[in-house]
């Protein structure tokens, strides 16, 4: 049996980490869940089959000796409880994004190579059958030359009202590194992470600090000092373009978007749900639909990260491309302070 611990015993913890955990309690021990608010952890704990509960990650680490570790905290803690994850050998869950900084993020990368430990990130929609199917219609050059992609991460009115995704200190950022994130992770791996240029972006912050409520729950404009909308321009070394669009709030019609459009010179693609479509002798031609987008990716990205740390040879959101993603965050966060491109 390998043991199992989370630390921050959040709402992403319970409903996605604890949730898969107890599917897999042949071969897991769950023995115990760390968060400073000591009634969150123990109710946590009581709630989801954990044995025990801590205040402190190092008296955690120290007297249960994990073999699996979830880091289920706000932004600002993954870097080191990552760090000290893997320097109790342990193979490490970090959610997304893998930490405030991209140099953070390469430490972490550098320090699990070292140790021969799994470092995986939870950019789980890689992990719908729609990517996997998109993935391999690129990669068989149905679309041929994919020359812009489009990822957009957009809500209307969802500034969330829980958590601390309105607080810069605690996050790094608003929606480009708590949503964002998820659609750049999503369309740098169909691209397979082509080599990048240049980052140019423009973000703005109109709404959240005038207005309290929207239909993610209320908070204080007067703590709200993340961004509202990023738009970013990423070019790569191939020539090709991909354009970022993420909000919390944009006075858009659709309620929320998530989605990645692929535009090649063969054919073209979206997301969720998967889609390629062309035109032939003047028709247009569907390639291939499904008709409901895979809803499991959460399942299937923790399912990844217990089997590839109990050894066996399964795709993760690797600790390299989770630098590689953070390194994009940053340049995209660093063009729009400085109102000028950043070249990588
Ligand atoms: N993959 C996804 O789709 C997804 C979804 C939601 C959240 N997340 C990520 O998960 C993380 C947590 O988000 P959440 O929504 O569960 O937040 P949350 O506020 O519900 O939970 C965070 C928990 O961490 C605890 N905590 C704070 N500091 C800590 C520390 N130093 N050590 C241990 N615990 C600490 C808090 O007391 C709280 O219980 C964030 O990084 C967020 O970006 C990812």
């Amino acid at each position: 049996m390998k043991k199992v611990a989370i630390i921050g015993a959040g709402q992403v913890a319970e409903k996605v980490h604890a949730a898969y955990y107890l599917t897999r309690t042949a071969d897991l021990e769950l023995v115990a869940v760390v968060d400073p608010d000591e009634k969150r952890g123990a109710d946590f704990a009581t709630q989801n089959g954990f044995a025990r509960s801590y205040v402190d990650a190092g008296t955690m680490f120290a007297t249960e000796k994990p073999d699996l570790v979830s880091i289920c905290t706000p932004n600002r803690f993954h870097f080191d409880n990552v760090m000290m994850a893997l320097r109790h050998g342990a193979a490490v869950m970090c959610e997304k994004p893998p930490a405030m900084t991209a140099n953070e993020a390469k430490m972490m990368r550098d320090f699990a190579a070292e140790k021969g430990l799994t470092l995986a990130y939870d950019f789980h929609h890689r992990f719908a059958t729609d990517m996997t199917e998109v993935k391999r219609a690129y990669a068989d050059g149905m679309l041929g030359e994919v020359y812009v992609t489009k990822a957009k991460a957009l809500r209307r009115s969802g500034v969330p009202g829980w958590g601390s995704f309105t607080n810069k200190a605690l996050q790094g950022g608003g929606p480009l590194i708590d949503i964002g994130i998820h659609m750049l992770d999503a369309a740098m791996y169909v691209l397979d992470f082509p080599k990048v240029k240049k980052v140019t972006a423009k973000m703005f912050q109109k709404i959240g600090t005038k207005k309290s409520e929207g239909t993610f729950g209320t908070w204080d404009p007067a703590k709200y000092d993340v961004e509202d909308a990023v738009f970013a321009f990423i070019e790569f070394e191939n020539g090709g373009l991909l354009e970022l669009e993420t909000s919390f709030v944009l006075q858009m019609k659709d309620k929320a978007v998530l989605n990645v459009e692929f535009f090649g010179d063969e054919a073209g693609a979206t997301l969720f749900p998967a889609e390629v479509y062309t035109d032939r002798a003047g028709e247009l031609v569907t390639l291939l639909k499904r008709d409901v987008a895979d809803e499991e990716r959460h399942v299937k990205s923790m399912e990844a990260f217990v089997n590839r740390a109990l050894g066996a040879d399964v795709m993760v959101a690797d600790a390299e491309q989770g630098y590689q993603i953070q390194r994009l965050i940053e340049a995209i966060y660093e063009s729009a302070e400085k109102g000028e491109s950043v070249y990588l």
